[in-house]
C-alpha cells in the first residue's frame, strides 16, 4: 500500500511544526507564563522542552520512520516478546483515544478562535447584532464554528499526506509567523509594552522552587511538541530516509520552542498595554486573569480602545490563532486516520469524514456538558495521559528496542551518527533521564 510521504525536507519541517505550533504555543505557553511566575516560567519551559521534550520526540520520530506505521503497529515491532508487543499496541491504542479526546476540546476553543476573526468584519459592516452572537457563549455558535473547524480539518486530511498536510502546512505557517511578526512590531509600539516586556523576560529566580510549576512546565512542553499520543511518531513514518533526523528534529523543537517565545512577546506587552488602556488584568486579589478571560476578554477590550485599527488587528490576532489550530488539528486528526486506513483497509476519504464525524460528535458531548467535562477533559489528557504515554515512548525506545536497531535508523541520511553528540547523549536519555523525570512530576502533579 502506499502510504504517502512528505516531499521535501522543508515540507516535514512545515507540517511536523504546523503539528507543534498551535493554541497551545500562542494562547497556552503565554498564559501559563501570565499566571506563574513570568520569566521563571519562560526558563523552566525552555529547559525542559530541550532537556525532556526533544528526546522523547525524537524517540517518536525515529520509532516512526523505522516502523513506517501508526504506533498501534509499530511499538509492537520493536520487540519479539508477545507480552511486549500487547503492551505497545495497548500504548499505541491509550494514544488514540487521548488524541480523539484533544482533538474534541481543541476544536470547540479552535471555533471560538473562528468566531472571534469573524466578529470584527461583521462590526465593521454594522452587523453588531450578529457580531455580538459571535462572541457570547453559547450553544448553538458553539455547535456551528466547532463543525465548522472540523469539516476544514477534515477537507485537508482527505488531500492525504503531501497534497494535504504539506500543502497546507507550507501555506498556512509562514503566514503565521508573518501576522505574528506584524502584531508584535505593532504591540511593542503601544504605551505599557515595555513593563509587560519586563514581567516576561527578567526572571525571579527564587520562582524555579516551586514544583507545581515545574509541573506545569512540563505538561505544556509535552502537549506544545504534540508528545505522547503517536502523532509526531506518524509524522516520523512519512519522513524520508534520506533526512539526518536528528537535525530536522532539532529544528522542529527549536522552531516551536521558538514560537512559543515569541508569541510570548505579543501577549504578554499586551496584557499590559490593555491595563494601560485601563482594561483589568489582575483579579481582587492581585493574581492576573488568566487562560479564557485573557484572550477573550482582555484582548478584545484591548483591540475595542484601539479604535479602528483595532478592527484589524483584532481580525489578524484571531485569524493567527485559526491558523495555528488548524495546522495542529489535522495532526491530531491524522492520528487515527492512518490507524483505520492503515489497519481496517478503508480509503483515505471515508476513514476522514467517519472519524472526524466520531469526534465532533464528541465535541457536541463536550459542548452539552460544557461545566462539568470541559475543564475535566483538557486535565486528564494533557496533564496526566499525555506525559505518562510519553514515559512509555521513551522506555519502549530505550529499553525494549535493540540499540543497533535504532542507530542504524539514525544513520539513514546521517551515517556518521553514532559519532556525534546525538548518539552519546540520547539512549541515556531515553532510558534514565526521560522517564525519572517524567514520573517524578507525574507523581507530583497526582
Ligand atoms: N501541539 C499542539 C499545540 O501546541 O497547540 C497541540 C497538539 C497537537 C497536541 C497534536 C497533541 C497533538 F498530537
Amino acid at each position: 500500500m502506499n502510504r504517502g510521504q512528505f516531499s521535501s525536507k522543508f515540507g516535514f519541517i512545515m507540517a511536523a511544526t504546523g503539528a507543534a505550533v498551535g493554541l497551545g504555543n500562542i494562547w497556552g505557553f503565554p498564559t501559563q507564563v501570565a499566571s506563574n511566575g513570568g520569566a521563571a516560567f519562560v526558563f523552566a519551559y525552555l529547559v525542559l522542552a530541550f532537556f525532556l521534550a526533544y528526546p522523547a520526540l525524537m524517540a517518536e520520530l525515529i520509532v516512526g520512520r523505522y516502523a513506517r506505521a501508526n504506533a498501534v503497529k509499530a511499538l509492537p515491532m520493536l520487540t519479539d516478546s508477545p507480552a511486549l508487543k500487547l503492551g505497545g499496541k495497548l500504548v499505541g491504542i491509550a494514544g488514540l483515544i487521548t488524541v480523539a479526546v484533544i482533538l474534541s476540546f481543541y476544536a470547540i476553543v479552535a471555533g471560538w478562535m473562528f468566531a472571534y476573526a469573524l466578529a470584527p468584519l461583521l462590526k465593521l459592516v454594522g452587523l453588531e447584532q450578529y457580531a455580538h452572537w459571535l462572541t457570547d457563549f453559547g450553544v448553538v455558535r458553539n455547535l456551528i464554528f466547532t463543525s465548522l473547524f472540523m469539516i476544514a480539518t477534515i477537507l485537508i486530511i482527505c488531500g492525504g499526506v503531501s497534497a494535504g498536510i504539506e500543502r497546507w502546512s507550507k501555506r498556512l505557517m509562514p503566514t503565521l509567523v508573518l501576522i505574528l511578526l506584524l502584531l508584535i512590531g505593532y504591540m511593542l509600539t503601544l504605551p505599557g509594552a515595555m513593563e509587560g516586556l519586563k514581567v516576561y523576560l527578567v526572571p525571579d529566580f527564587s520562582l524555579l522552587l516551586d514544583s507545581s510549576l515545574l509541573v506545569s512546565a512540563l505538561g505544556q512542553a509535552f502537549f506544545s511538541l504534540s508528545l505522547g499520543v503517536g502523532c509526531m511518531l506518524i509524522y516520523g513514518s512519512y519522513m524520508s530516509s534520506d533526512e539526518n533526523i536528528v537535525r530536522v528534529g532539532a529544528w522542529v523543537t527549536l522552531i516551536d520552542v521558538g514560537l512559543a517565545f515569541v508569541a510570548g512577546l505579543l501577549i504578554i506587552p499586551a496584557m499590559y498595554v490593555a491595563q494601560h488602556y485601563g482594561v483589568e488584568i489582575f483579579d481582587k486579589s492581585g493574581v492576573l486573569l488568566k487562560e479564557d478571560t485573557l484572550i477573550f476578554t482582555v484582548l478584545p477590550s484591548l483591540f475595542e480602545q484601539m479604535g479602528e485599527i483595532g478592527v484589524f488587528v483584532g481580525m489578524a490576532f484571531f485569524l493567527l490563532m485559526s491558523l495555528a489550530a488548524l495546522t495542529s488539528s489535522i495532526s491530531l486528526l491524522e492520528v487515527p486516520v492512518s490507524y483505520v486506513i492503515e489497519s481496517e483497509k478503508l480509503d483515505r476519504n471515508k476513514a476522514s469524514w467517519l472519524i472526524g464525524s466520531a469526534i465532533t460528535g464528541l465535541s457536541f458531548i463536550l459542548i452539552f456538558n460544557f461545566d462539568q467535562l470541559f475543564g475535566l477533559v483538557i486535565a486528564i489528557t494533557t496533564r496526566y495521559s499525555q506525559p505518562l504515554l510519553g514515559l512509555f515512548f521513551c522506555l519502549y525506545a530505550g529499553w525494549v528496542w535493540q540499540r543497533n536497531k535504532a542507530l542504524s535508523e539514525i544513520k539513514k541520511g546521517n551515517e556518521h551518527a553514532e559519532y556525534g553528540i546525538f548518539w552519546k547523549i540520547w539512549p541515556v536519555y531515553v532510558r534514565f533521564v526521560c522517564p525519572v523525570f517524567i514520573l517524578a512530576m507525574f507523581f507530583h502533579a497526582l
